[in-house]
């Protein structure tokens, strides 16, 4: 039988899975959900749910994966009579993912082309919306913003090239492919991030974004958010933002830890996933905010239209702005590659050890191809859909009412809630959810105490894990979920 090749030292591990938590949701969700939910109280709900929480499920799913050596539906099928069928949700998952992630990165691919056309002064650069921007009022992000939502052809063609981009990488294999990649990919990613946050942070002005950021209250106080929300909504919030950053409940980690070598050691390598993830997260909210507290004050804090407006008006307005967006706008396009590789990589583990197992070899490159078609396809409805603008959306099919307001309940308000709600709103809590039913109730959770201490490694938090696992994350668990669901559904 053809031989089911892993990562090639423990480093290249942790990029990947690095990679796979830092996405579009820690630079983009992350710095705006922090100010409006309370600040430096955020951050400390954050962290408290990272390490009772974040963590549990993050060994825990490593574990799965490595004590079987399978991708997350046959892991599932291996370790669980009554939980076989979860994996299928993270398979599931994993597309709804990609759906709309693939169209978002295709957006950042063209705002890098944007500006690079600024940069050059060139006819299909920023530059060419300024003209528009002073004669309507508006400004050159919001002008860009809406010719490529007018175009959907554009932003389809930008979307295949993400979808061709993740394909390539994932048909490469897990060693050759990913690995590679996010071991030169990530640490660039790092300093590109510091170099925006050294330019970010001194521009007149930044401080307020840092108090937006850090002081709680500051942004009821002065009027960037109408009400404070109440701890409930910001445990929520943290919660539902937390999961969908570190790439849980979905059998990703699972599929990663089932290519790490029996001598690594777990719990070392779940505590700087988490790390890292939260760090890169804050470093976002460094560069995302201060810019636009000091260039781009009235812009949107959150939504496509921070990414895509706000910052865009920020790189505008600097001096040597075309090369600090190009710079940025490269390191998001790279975020979300290292992140939809791990999700595609859900989906072609698994009909790749299926075909490894009937003795028909690997077939990675027909799995890694059939897949993005799907994905591929999903990714046109998207793009298409142009995040709701084209009248396409769920609610016109099916004939829901809007309320009083004139508002549409988020899941069904266009293709890309709806299918982020189904993935991040439901299928994801609820799969870390009965996961730790299954670890805490029916296997026990020596069977990851055991995978921790494998080849002489120690479990010092072997204590903290049983009772969390056991009571506090699945009572978090079910917080989230129901904060998940009335966010999209109420
Ligand atoms: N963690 C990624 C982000 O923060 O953007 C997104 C993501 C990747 C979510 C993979 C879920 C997942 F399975």
């Amino acid at each position: 039988m053809e031989e089911r090749k892993g990562f090639g030292s423990n480093f290249g591990f942790l990029m990947a899975a690095v990679g796979s938590a830092v996405g579009l949701g820690n630079i983009w969700g992350f710095p705006y959900k922090m100010g409006a939910n309370g600040g430096f109280t955020f951050l400390m709900v954050y962290i408290f749910l990272g390490v009772t929480t974040g963590f549990i499920v993050m060994i825990s799913e490593l574990a799965i994966g490595r004590k079987t050596g399978k991708g997350a539906v046959e892991a599932y099928r291996m370790v669980s009579k009554k939980f076989k069928w979860m994996g299928w949700m993270g398979i599931a998952s994993a597309f709804f993912i990609l759906f709309f992630y693939c169209a978002l990165g295709g957006y950042c691919i063209k705002y890098v082309i944007l500006n690079v056309g600024d940069l050059l002064k060139a006819g299909f650069g920023a530059n060419v919306f300024a003209e528009a921007a002073a004669a309507n009022g508006t400004s050159v992000g919001a002008e860009a913003w809406s010719a490529l939502i007018a175009n959907p052809t554009e932003a389809v063609i930008y979307g295949l090239i993400f979808v061709a981009l993740t394909m390539l990488i994932v048909l490469g294999g897990v060693g050759g492919g990913i690995e590679k990649v996010c071991s030169v990919g990530m640490p660039a990613l790092f300093v590109a991030l510091l170099i925006c946050i050294i330019r970010a942070c001194t521009l007149p002005g930044a401080v307020n974004g840092l108090k937006y950021m850090f002081v709680p209250g500051w942004a009821v106080a002065n009027g960037v958010i109408e009400e404070a929300p109440n701890i409930f909504q910001v445990f929520a919030t943290a919660g539902g933002q937390m999961f969908f950053s570190l790439s849980l409940g979905m059998g990703i980690m699972i599929t990663y830890g089932s290519y790490l070598d029996k001598k690594e050691n777990l719990q070392k390598n779940a505590i700087i996933i988490v790390v890292m993830d939260t760090l890169v997260a804050l470093m976002a909210g460094l560069c995302v905010i201060p810019g636009r507290f000091a260039l781009d004050p009235t812009g949107a804090l959150g939504g496509p239209s921070l990414l895509f407006v706000t910052m865009q008006n920020v790189f505008h307005k600097m001096p040597l702005g075309a090369l600090f967006g190009i710079l940025f706008y490269l390191l998001v396009v790279f975020a979300a590659i290292s992140s939809s590789i791990s999700l595609l990589e859900v989906i072609v583990a698994h009909f790749c050890d299926k075909a490894r197992d009937a003795g028909k070899g690997d077939k990675r490159k027909v799995y890694s191809l059939i897949a993005a078609v799907f994905v591929g396809l999903g990714c046109i409805l998207i793009c298409v859909d142009s995040l709701g603008g084209a009248g396409i959306s769920p609610f016109n099919i099916l004939g829901i009412e809007k309320d009083v307001n004139g508002n549409l309940p988020t899941w069904c308000d266009c293709w890309l809630d709806f299918f982020d709600c189904i993935s991040e709103g439901i299928l994801m809590p609820l799969g870390a959810l009965l996961m730790c039913l299954c670890i805490g109730w029916e296997l026990g959770p020596k069977m990851v105490d055991d995978e921790c201490c494998l080849e002489g490694q120690s479990f010092k938090m072997k204590g903290f894990f049983n009772i969390c696992v056991k009571f506090i994350t699945p009572l978090c668990m079910i917080l989230v979920l129901y904060g998940q669901i009335k966010e999209f559904f109420f």
